[in-house]
Formats: structure tokens, C-alpha cells, sequence
């Protein structure tokens, strides 16, 4: 058997067969690093008889992950199936002192720390570039190239999906739910694009950049989330006449005492770059005490930019392998440096308010009084005959800074104003 290091895959699916075409034909810039050489030895898939468009050779392909697991020629396990299963295979990979390479955030996300530190005890490492924002090494440059830097703050273009729904939806091509239709049969968004229109995608994936850049401990679940399914055409005809683009922003930020961190719709003035990613891109906004701002931006998934980042991570165990060094993932134990998820209710942003209204004087004053009432100021207002439907006329109101929590009580009790007619839409607004 030859020195090369033994790659077992778990998943040969499209990011999979990428993998091995990359490792296969290894560009030149792969070739020149002399302990860079690796051996696919076992790939595990569901049905062994599927046509795959890739050789790897009699007896390679098997139908069960144990066989890669077990493989005593098998020293690096590679996970991209996205299956039920992939924690236990990752975890018994570890505890068989095997590094592991996953894309799969939902994992990372969720039982990250358990599975760093049961890494750190076996001296292995477990990799996962892949599991956020496809091709964009945002891990790699968090974890190294910026790792002299406090991070302030972080606002990220996540999901490609969501993306995609509102660049067309702000080119006008149509209504929310004929452009996800369309989405699904361009193969941009799943059959079932829950994961992805909720919002819960993007909040795995700053689950784990937030772990990185300011060591909290919380998961997806502890991350206020709201998706894009409740966005109108009509709001971003507004946000547009104010000069304003909606996006879908994942944010994490130093705040005193804590990280605030959040997932939901924004408005972002028309200039800003995160404003000008389009469709199914991805891109990362981060500042840093050391560099001040940068911008990351590029394909967030697809089988070859994917596939990139799983190779990244495959060289660097073989350089770290050859020049025998220790397990890099210490950095992932947080211990008695980690923050915490700071309420949402104790945000301060600036809010973007629409609501029809009854066509008659006074109720900009009651509107105005609620919000007086909750110390929110209002920075400007629009009202417009046009968007007349029945006796209701649209008003648009945009405040100051204002307390989250407060928000949410003056909008309840906005909505129960007898003269605003179907309950209050707010978006809110940030300056990147
Ligand atoms: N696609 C992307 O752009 C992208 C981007 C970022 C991250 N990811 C992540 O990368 C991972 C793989 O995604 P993908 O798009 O490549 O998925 P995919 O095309 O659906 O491929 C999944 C692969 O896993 C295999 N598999 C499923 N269940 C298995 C089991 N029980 N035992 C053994 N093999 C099993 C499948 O076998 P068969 O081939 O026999 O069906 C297939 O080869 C996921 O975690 C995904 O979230 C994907």
C-alpha cells in the first residue's frame, strides 16, 4: 500500500462526485504540495447499483457507512449525505481516532461542541469549510487569516434559495409564491423549502460562524428567526420608492454583554454591498478591531464551489498530517470564554412600519401616540392616495432607534386600533 492517506466517503451524491474529480484530476496548485496525496479507498452510497459518473475502481463503492467506518486503511472520513444518520457516523468516526471533513451545517450546528471536544480527546480534527457558504472559505479565514481581530460584527447573505426569491422578486418577474414555484423547478429551491424560506438554514450556519468569530455556546434554536414567506411584492415597492433593498440577513454582533444574533428580513440601503448580491450568491460582511470591514462573496453551494471547500479542508490535514502536528480544533472549545446570545427583545434597530388605514383625519396622530407611548420616534412618514383600496389609504412609517421589545408592544396595540385594517407589517432596518 502506498504512503497516500486513506479517504473514506460516506455520500457520493453532488457535492461527492465533485470531491472525487477534484482529488482526481488535482490541479497543479494541489500537485506542487509534495505530502498532498490521497487514496479513495471506501465510498459508502444508498444503492450501490446507481450509474455515478465517476470510476473509482472494483470494490470501492459499498453499501454501508460501517464498512467505511470500520476500514482500517481509512484515515480521514469525508460525510456528505445529508442523512439522518451523519451525526453518529461523524461522532463514531472521531472516537475512532479518524479526522473527519463534513458539509453538513445541521450537524455542526447542533452537536458541534460535543463532537469538537470528543476530537480534542482523540487528537483528531473535524473540518466542516463546506457547511457554510459553499466555495467562500469564510471558516478558514474567520478561524486563521482573521484571528487577530476582535470581531464586531457579522452580517451575512446565508441562503442562496432566499436570495434568489428576492432578487427576482425585486426585478418584478412576479409574487412570491410563483417565483419559489419557479425556484423549485430550476432545481434553486428543495421540494420542501421550508429549512430555507423560515430563515432555519441561515440560523444553523450563523450558529456556527458566531461560535467562531465570538465564542457563544447557543444553537440555531437560540437565534431569533423569521423567514421571507410573509413578503409582498408591495413591500418591496416601498422599500425601493425609500431607497432601500430587502434581503434576508443573518447579523451576529458584539453587544454589551453578549452577541445579539438574529435571522430575518432587513431593509439595506440601495448601495450597500450586501444590497448588490444577487440571486443565488452568497456573501459575508465582517468587521474586525484589526482590518475594519471586509466582504466575502461568491457561489454558497453547488457541487464544484462545495466540493472546493471539502478539498481545502482535505489538504490542509495532509499538510498538518506531514508536518505532524497535533489537532487544530481547539480553538472550537469555548470553555469559560463563551458568550452568550443577548435577548431580542433588548436590540436596537430602526423599523420600517406599513399598514392600511382608514382614509380620515386623526389616525396618524393615534399611531403616532402609541409609538410616543413606547418611546419610539418616528423619523419619517408617507402616506399616499395611491394603494387606495376600499376607504383605506397605505401609511408608511419609519422610525429611530428603538428598543425591539417596545417595538413589538406598540405594534400589538397598533393592531388593535379599530381604524387600521389588517394589522401592522414591519421590517427592520439595518446599516451595513
Ligand atoms: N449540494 C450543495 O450545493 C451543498 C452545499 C453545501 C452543503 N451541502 C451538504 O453536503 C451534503 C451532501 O449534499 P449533496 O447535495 O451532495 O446530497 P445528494 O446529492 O443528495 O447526495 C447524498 C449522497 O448520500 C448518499 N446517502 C444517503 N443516505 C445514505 C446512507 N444511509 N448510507 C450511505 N450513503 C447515503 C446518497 O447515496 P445514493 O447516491 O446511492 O443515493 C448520495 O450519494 C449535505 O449535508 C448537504 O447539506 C450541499
Amino acid at each position: 500500500m502506498s504512503n497516500a492517506i486513506g479517504i473514506g466517503m460516506i455520500g457520493l451524491g453532488t457535492v461527492g462526485t465533485g470531491v472525487v474529480q477534484l482529488l482526481q484530476d488535482a490541479p497543479s496548485a494541489m500537485r506542487r504540495r509534495r505530502h498532498v496525496d490521497f487514496a479513495i479507498r471506501r465510498v459508502a452510497v444508498r444503492d450501490v447499483g446507481k450509474a455515478r459518473d465517476v470510476d473509482l475502481g472494483a470494490g470501492v463503492v459499498v453499501a454501508d457507512a460501517r464498512q467505511v467506518l470500520e476500514d482500517p486503511s481509512v484515515q480521514i472520513v469525508v460525510e456528505l449525505t445529508g442523512a439522518a444518520p451523519a451525526y453518529e457516523w461523524i461522532r463514531a468516526a472521531l472516537q475512532a481516532g479518524k479526522s473527519v471533513v463534513t458539509a453538513n451545517k445541521a450537524v455542526i450546528a447542533l452537536h458541534g461542541a460535543e463532537l469538537f471536544a470528543i476530537a480534542l480527546d482523540r487528537g483528531v480534527d473535524l473540518m466542516f469549510e463546506a457547511s457554510v457558504a459553499g466555495g467562500i472559505p469564510i471558516i478558514r479565514s474567520l478561524r486563521n487569516g482573521l484571528v487577530a481581530n476582535r470581531v464586531e460584527s457579522l452580517h451575512g447573505i446565508l441562503n442562496g434559495t432566499t436570495n434568489y426569491i428576492l432578487t427576482r422578486m425585486t426585478r418584478r418577474e412576479g409574487d412570491y409564491a410563483d417565483i419559489l414555484a419557479d425556484a423549485q423547478k430550476e432545481g434553486y429551491a428543495e421540494p420542501d423549502p421550508t429549512a430555507d424560506v423560515s430563515g432555519a438554514d441561515a440560523a444553523s450556519k450563523l450558529a456556527i460562524l458566531s461560535r467562531i468569530a465570538f465564542h457563544t455556546t447557543g444553537t440555531a434554536a437560540d437565534i431569533y428567526c423569521e423567514g421571507i414567506e410573509r413578503i409582498e411584492a408591495s413591500d418591496i415597492e416601498f422599500a425601493g420608492e425609500l431607497g432601500y433593498t430587502i434581503k434576508l440577513l443573518a447579523i451576529a454582533r458584539l453587544v454589551p454583554g453578549g452577541v445579539e444574533a438574529r435571522v430575518h428580513p432587513v431593509m439595506l440601503r440601495h448601495d450597500s454591498q450586501l444590497a448588490n448580491i444577487h440571486a443565488e450568491q452568497n456573501a459575508i460582511e465582517i468587521v474586525g478591531s484589526a482590518v475594519g470591514t471586509q466582504v466575502f462573496t461568491g457561489a454558497g453551494a453547488g457541487k464544484m464551489p462545495t466540493a472546493s471547500a471539502v478539498v481545502a479542508d482535505l489538504v490542509e490535514l495532509a499538510e498538518r498530517k506531514s508536518a505532524g502536528a497535533s489537532t487544530a480544533i481547539g480553538d472550537m472549545i469555548v470553555g469559560d470564554e463563551a458568550a452568550h446570545f443577548a435577548p431580542m427583545e433588548d436590540a436596537e434597530l430602526r423599523y420600517f412600519l406599513r399598514m392600511q388605514v382608514a382614509d380620515q383625519p386623526g389616525v396618524l396622530a393615534q399611531v403616532a401616540r402609541i409609538l410616543a407611548e413606547h418611546q419610539i420616534s418616528i423619523s419619517s412618514v408617507l402616506q399616499k392616495e395611491r394603494g387606495l383600496q376600499g376607504d383605506t389609504v397605505p401609511l408608511v412609517i419609519v422610525t429611530h432607534k428603538a428598543r425591539e421589545g417596545s417595538m413589538q408592544q406598540a405594534v400589538s396595540a397598533i393592531d388593535g386600533l379599530a381604524l387600521v385594517d389588517g394589522g401592522v407589517r414591519l421590517i427592520r432596518m439595518e446599516t451595513t
